[in-house]
């Protein structure tokens, strides 16, 4: 029996009842002995407990069920709250009592290893462990610092659809569905979109899950990924850079600030993270490609770049890069020709240090009507999706300007990870539809 009116309390917060009997309601994590002590490690989501149990001070039911209880049971467990200076939240309770509300099953992921197909297939299980949530919660904290860092600033949250009728980065990742007698495709990015919202409100952003058919099978790309998209009318191709490097120094300042425990359960050296504030280094493409050349990397010019040659590019700095003026040809059709040199764009990606490769992609709009249809056909689009677009450039058009961080490769990037899958919660793969 729990005592009649017990304290609840999350894991979390148990320091607060340090000498008082309070009951956490959890799951079994693992379980030990050690002569006539039994230890329960209980998580509920919030943190770890061990729950000490002393054959002396229970009764025999109690301390034999101790040999009942599984892996991942569900439990309510209650004593009293000790501190104990060397236990991972700082407490340890001793058992007055424990129940079993759900004996689990032999539980598919044990202490030994398995494979990453296996725990792919168990990932709906799989995100309970210590080291799954620690990257769910420093994603978490990624997308807070993020929306915070904008709305300070005056950015505005407006959703775009996921339903859509046009291609936003080419056509060859489109995945498309029907839509009653039409054909609808899901977004790639919502950047049209935040491009209306700015001529509306000024400093917008939108967030949400985007889509590419990618048939490349890389640690870089998944099917299915976030992204958060801020968009300025006005605003140049200086405005972004500025915007997007002050906001990914606050996210990563903010991440090693609060997320200290989870950087540790990963493992990560956070001495690689620390050096990342504004301003972060600039290079031209053509300053990149003369470097890739001269270091046994050639590229030629209006080649775009891969993994690789964005791995040898990031390496030389302590922080993000930024390669600006791409070639007009490798990049969509909506991204603004340089007046004075029309072969380039005035357009930036940002590439992330250690190899993590492109984690934002933006620039400058065209703001130019004529010039905008004449791309369309360039892209062979076709123009009646796009009339509402189009009418942005007919009234009140503006240079403006905005991007895209993808939040999975910025998760990989700050725990880590060698490869994206783990930095949501269920990847969408070119071969992953399950869970
Ligand atoms: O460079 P991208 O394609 O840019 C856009 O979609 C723009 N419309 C954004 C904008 O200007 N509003 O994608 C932006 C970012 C990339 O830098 C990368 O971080 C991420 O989205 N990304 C992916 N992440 C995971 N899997 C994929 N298949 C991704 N494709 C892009
Ligand atoms: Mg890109």
């Amino acid at each position: 029996m729990s005592p009649l009116d017990p304290i609840r309390s999350t894991i979390r917060d148990l320091r607060t009842y340090a000498g008082q009997t309070v009951e956490i309601a959890g799951w079994l994590y693992d379980k030990r002995s050690s002569g006539k002590i039994r230890f329960l490690v209980v998580r509920d989501g919030s943190g770890l407990l061990q729950a000490v149990l002393v054959k002396s001070m229970l009764d025999e039911p109690t301390f034999t069920r101790f040999d009942e209880v599984t892996q991942e049971s569900a439990i309510r467990v209650w004593g009293e709250v000790r501190e104990e200076a060397r236990a991972p939240g700082g407490v340890e309770m001793t058992v007055q009592g424990f129940e079993i509300v759900h004996r689990a099953e032999p539980y598919p992921i044990t202490p030994k290893e398995h494979g990453i197909d296996f725990l792919m297939d168990h990932r709906h299980l799989w995100l309970r462990s210590r080291r799954q949530q620690a990257i769910l919660r420093v994603r978490n904290e990624i997308v807070r610092a993020a929306e915070d860092f904008l709305q300070a600033d005056g950015y505005l949250r407006v959703d775009a659809p996921i339903l859509t009728p046009s291609a936003v980065e080419g056509t060859s990742t489109l995945f498309e569905t029907d839509y009653f007698d039409r054909k609808a495709y899901l977004t790639q990015s919502g950047q049209l979109y935040a491009e209306a919202a700015a001529m509306a409100f000024g400093r917008v952003y939108c967030y949400g899950p985007t889509f590419r058919a990618e048939k490349s099978k890389t640690r870089r790309h998944l099917t299915e990924f976030w992204m958060l998209e801020p968009e300025a009318a006005p605003m140049e191709l200086p405005g972004y850079l500025d915007l997007a490097e002050r906001l990914v120094e606050a996210i990563v300042q903010r991440v090693i600030d609060r997320r200290a425990a989870e950087l540790e359960v990963l493992e990560r050296d956070v001495s690689k993270l620390a050096p990342v504030r504004a301003p972060f280094p600039r290079m031209t493409y053509d300053e990149a490609i003369k470097y890739l050349n001269e270091n046994g990397k050639p590229v030629a010019w209006g080649d775009d770049f891969g993994g690789d040659e964005e791995t040898v590019l990031s390496a030389r700095f302590d922080r993000p890069v930024f390669v600006t003026h791409y070639p007009t040809v490798c990049k969509a059709f909506y991204m603004q020709p340089d007046p004075n040199r029309p072969e380039v764009v005035l357009g930036a990606d940002l590439l992330a240090p250690e190899g993590y490769g492109e984690m934002i992609g933006g620039g400058q709009r065209i703001h130019d009507l004529a010039l905008l249809e004449q791309r369309l056909r360039e892209h062979n689009l076709p123009r009646e999706p796009y009339e509402w677009y189009l009418d942005l450039r007919r009234y009140g058009s503006v240079p403006h300007a905005g991007f895209g961080i993808g939040i999975e490769r910025t998760v990989a990037w700050i725990c880590g990870l060698d490869h994206v899958r783990e930095t949501i919660p269920f990847p969408r793969l070119l071969n992953r539809l399950y869970p």
